[in-house]
């Protein structure tokens, strides 16, 4: 018999393996702690990583019109991304091609670049428009000595996908849809573009390296260890774990799971939990309730028919919640209007997200060049109608002193700085994975094979 066919994505991402099914001989379960430290191990990233991949450089809706731009900076090196009068968004080298001043820094609006240095000007596609020649009446060429059309910005690669804005710094890049591969289809449902950014979105300069934060998040080991809370909500013991090329993905279900196992009422008040770690879920539980109550027995008592459990109610809650407010959901499994799916696209671009909400949190080695330093950021994304996007949009916060962020995320962040003090200590060579950290496993050997130069993009 024909396996019966996947119609939606998400399932492949529910079909993944369990940790039993998988072959730990293909993993390297021991990372030496000198990737973390050392400089000269930094300086190679740069080169072989960094300068050569794509990255998320910000979210499209940041640039929304003609002429709107941003910087966006890893390591020394700066680039311009700016939304051209067609609407396309392009990315340049911040320097000018006079005597490479740079051109700008931050964000803002321009018909124009204009180099403050001696006035060369640019139009937004990076051609250059004029250059400004006060005591010379001879043609432009002639002044400059090269052709206008050889001195237009240096272009980088750009792309967008999901809303985010993805740059790779080497001119030679293959595209963006041959990075992401399948993962592209895998999030597609989400309608992750319409989403915006609410409550939370924070940059700031953690004391750790940047693959300190990627790790931290690639596994639910450490729930026992610092987020106790978490541990009703999550069933980590049926994990599902996917690689797609660079990338991993893992699924487990969530709201207890088991719910079958315990009693209806237990059931339901474990929902009603849920908005504490998922806000998301606010807007869904009058109509959860409202199904809650068709199962109410004479006594008040809630009994529910065979194969119903709150875990259901609450996905068909809000499948019909998100679809009443305009989010097309119909691409979407029931599992995934209930579970986050867990999507770590490699280097530093991690994603939890489940119908409707997201999580985004990606680390860029600290400027500054010390590999025991790194800039995290942390957004919350949420759909909302067109009409709503502009009132709920959380600005950037950056730098901030003291951010007080929310219980979980405040418990890594201590974390991870701490963690970085011990892989300082000499005497100490390597990491040992568990098999529940495989995704780290997997992050290191993709990374290794970047630094050994045998990445095949
Ligand atoms: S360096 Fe830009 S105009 Fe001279
Ligand atoms: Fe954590």
């Amino acid at each position: 018999m024909n396996p019966s066919p996947v119609n939606k994505t998400g399932e492949r991402v529910e079909n993944g393996a369990y940790l039993s099914e998988l072959d730990f001989t293909r993993f390297q379960m021991r990372v030496p702690t000198e990737r973390y430290t050392s400089r000269e191990y930094h300086e190679r990233e740069r080169h072989l990583l960094w300068m050569r991949i794509w990255q998320v450089a910000g979210r499209a809706d940041e640039i929304p019109d003609p002429g709107d731009w941003m910087e966006y900076r890893i390591f020394d090196q700066s680039f311009v991304l700016v939304r051209g009068k067609n609407g396309q968004i392009r990315g340049f080298v911040n320097a000018c091609r006079h005597r490479g001043n740079q051109l700008c820094q931050g964000r803002g609006k321009t018909a124009r670049f204009t180099c403050p240095y001696h006035n060369w000007s640019y139009g937004l596609d990076g051609r250059l428009l004029a250059v400004a020649r006060p005591d010379y009446e001879g043609p432009l060429e002639e002044f400059v000595g090269a052709a206008k059309h050889d001195l237009a910005l240096r272009s980088v690669p750009v792309g967008c996908f999901g809303g985010f804005i993805f740059l790779n710094p080497d001119p030679h890049a293959a595209p963006l849809a041959d990075f992401l591969g399948e993962v592209a289809e895998l999030l597609g449902p989400y309608h992750l573009e319409e989403m915006v950014p609410v409550g939370i979105n924070v940059r700031e300069s953690l004391n750790c390296n940047w693959k300190v934060v990627m790790d931290a998040f690639q596994e639910g080991y450490h729930i026992q260890g610092i987020h106790p809370e978490l541990i009703p909500a999550m069933d980590e013991s049926r994990e599902r774990y996917s690689f797609f090329g660079d990338h991993s993905v893992a699924t487990a279900p969530f709201g207890a799971s088991n719910l079958a196992d315990i009693s209806t009422e237990a059931q339901v008040a474990a929902i009603r939990e849920l908005p504490a770690t998922f806000p998301g879920v606010v807007a869904v539980l009058p109509r959860f309730e409202e199904l809650v109550s068709e199962h109410r027995g004479p006594g008040g008592e809630i009994a529910f028919a065979d194969g119903i459990t709150a875990r259901r109610l609450l996905q068909q809650a809000t499948r019909e919640t998100l679809t009443a407010t305009g989010l097309d959901v119909s691409a979407l499994t029931d599992d995934q209007l209930s579970d986050n799916q867990f999507f770590l696209l490699f280097p530093n671009f991690f994603l939890t997200i489940r119908a409707g909400e997201a999580t985004f949190i990606s680390s860029v080695p600290h400027p500054d060049g010390d590999p025991n330093r790194c800039i995290w950021h942390v957004t919350g994304y949420m759909w909302f109608p067109p009409e709503q996007r502009a009132e709920v949009r959380a600005a950037l916060v950056d730098e901030p002193r003291d951010f007080e962020y929310f219980l979980a995320l405040q418990q890594d962040y201590e974390q991870m700085q701490r963690q970085q003090n011990g892989l300082r200590q000499r005497g100490l060579e390597h990491m040992t994975l568990t098999r529940q950290e495989v995704r780290l496993a997997y992050f290191h050997s993709v990374l290794d094979s970047w630094l050994e130069g045998n990445a095949s993009r």
